[in-house]
């Protein structure tokens, strides 16, 4: 009798433990945005993952004005440099699992504020799960560049997404990570 309450008993709080775990997602979602569409999609993926959502934001803004914001990225880009950014609040390292990294595609790469966020935190065997909006390009040669700067990192096939109208973002970006098997069932928004 004894043993099959220990049993009993055993069985609930694994079932429980389970149920808890289930409950909170260890996604994190990391992104640099300019003009907001990268945003737009990163609150998506927080939103169907339940992932944290952290904005990588440089010291000093980018321009307001596209033309002048285009020619700084390129001064950047050609320099290789490590814009200064603000600190991530991040969670203790066993307390996040796999890592969302959202960017747009800047000159064919990764906006140099992301090099300097590869520079500053370790990816160092994580899963890093790249996602890039673009005006046409895709992920250029962004996913080379990120595996340079951050070779230990587990980086998985990008999610590639084309700015256009924000309204089938939700759709869009369900189906992706559905085929990616990063959700196994649809949040249904
Ligand atoms: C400085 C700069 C450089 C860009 N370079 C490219 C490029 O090389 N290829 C491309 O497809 N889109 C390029 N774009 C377009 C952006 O990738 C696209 O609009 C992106 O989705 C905007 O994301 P955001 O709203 O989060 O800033 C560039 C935009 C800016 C501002």
């Amino acid at each position: 009798m004894k043993i099959l309450l220990a049993c009993a008993v055993t069985f609930l709080v694994l079932l429980l433990a389970r149920k808890a775990r289930g409950t909170k997602s260890d996604f994190l979602v990391i992104y640099f945005s300019w003009s907001g569409f990268t945003e737009a999609a990163a609150k998506v993926i927080s939103q169907k993952t339940g992932g944290l959502l952290l904005e990588l934001e440089p010291i000093k803004p980018y321009p307001e004005d596209y033309s002048d914001c285009v020619e700084q990225a390129k001064i950047e880009q050609s320099k290789q440099a490590f814009p200064e950014i603000k600190d991530l609040k991040l969670p203790e390292p066993d307390q996040f699992g796999p890592v969302f990294l959202g960017y747009p595609n800047w000159w064919g790469s990764i906006p140099r504020p992301v090099a300097s966020f590869l520079k500053k935190y370790s990816l160092d065997g994580r899963t890093v799960i790249p996602f890039c909006t673009h005006g046409g390009g895709g992920a250029g040669r962004s996913l080379m560049d990120l595996k340079i700067l951050a070779p230990e990192a587990d980086f998985k096939k990008p999610l590639v997404i084309r700015v256009n109208d924000v309204a089938s973002l939700p759709r869009k970006i369900e189906k992706l990570l559905l085929d990616e098997r990063l959700i196994t069932v649809s949040s249904g928004t």
